[in-house]
């Protein structure tokens, strides 16, 4: 195996590309079907929601548009801080459109609590959310997440767009890390 390689630095795979495709399949159709008469602005956070955007986008038959936030939300270590900082801001203006945010994961739910009442405060017609992860740690703060693809545990995953050091987000499926990969 090449020394680069990412798999010796992986424990397990908890959600596999097939899945992932699936889910988004099943997602994109609810979401064609709840927004048939609304045309939707699709909002991506950046990095983590790269692929789930590109992936679920191509899905959809609906007619939409894309932009893009980038927002910081963790001061440091893998802990989220509730203190949220807007890296890079919506290029378009909201007001009176159907925003559906879309992330990567919910972890505490911090970022999305803070970026649904950001956007809705621009006056957005409505605001939903869909995540491709959530974690059992979601539930502690009130978000109303419209479209989940998977409740997975509440162990620290990378993959799908989703980084350790920035590592792994080109990876096509979801795990877990070996010990000596962030050790
Ligand atoms: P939250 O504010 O705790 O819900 O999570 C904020 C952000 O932390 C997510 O959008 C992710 O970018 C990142 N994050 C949360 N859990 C993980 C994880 O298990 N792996 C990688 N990034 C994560
Ligand atoms: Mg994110």
């Amino acid at each position: 195996m090449d020394a680069n390689d990412v798999a010796g630095d992986l424990e397990k795979i908890l959600v596999t590309q097939e899945q992932l495709d699936q889910r988004l399949e099943e997602l994109a159709a609810a979401i064609d079907s709840d927004y048939a008469d609304r045309e939707l602005l699709l909002v991506g956070v950046l990095k983590g929601a790269v692929m789930v955007m590109g992936d679920l986008s191509r899905k959809l038959h609906s007619k939409v548009t894309m932009d893009w936030m980038a927002v910081s939300s963790y001061g440091s270590g893998t802990k989220s801080s509730g203190v949220v900082r807007i890296l890079k801001d919506l290029d378009t203006d909201i007001h009176g459109k159907h925003v559906l945010i879309v992330e990567d994961v919910v972890d505490s739910g911090l970022t999305l609590s803070w970026l649904l009442a950001n956007l809705r405060s621009r006056g957005a017609a409505s605001v939903e959310v869909a995540a491709m992860l959530r974690k059992p740690g979601a539930a502690k703060v009130e978000v109303d997440v419209r479209y989940v693809g998977f409740d997975i545990p509440n162990d620290f995953v990378v993959g799908y767009g989703l980084d350790f050091a920035e590592h792994y987000r080109n990876l096509p499926f979801v795990g877990t890390l070996a010990r000596h990969a962030y050790e």
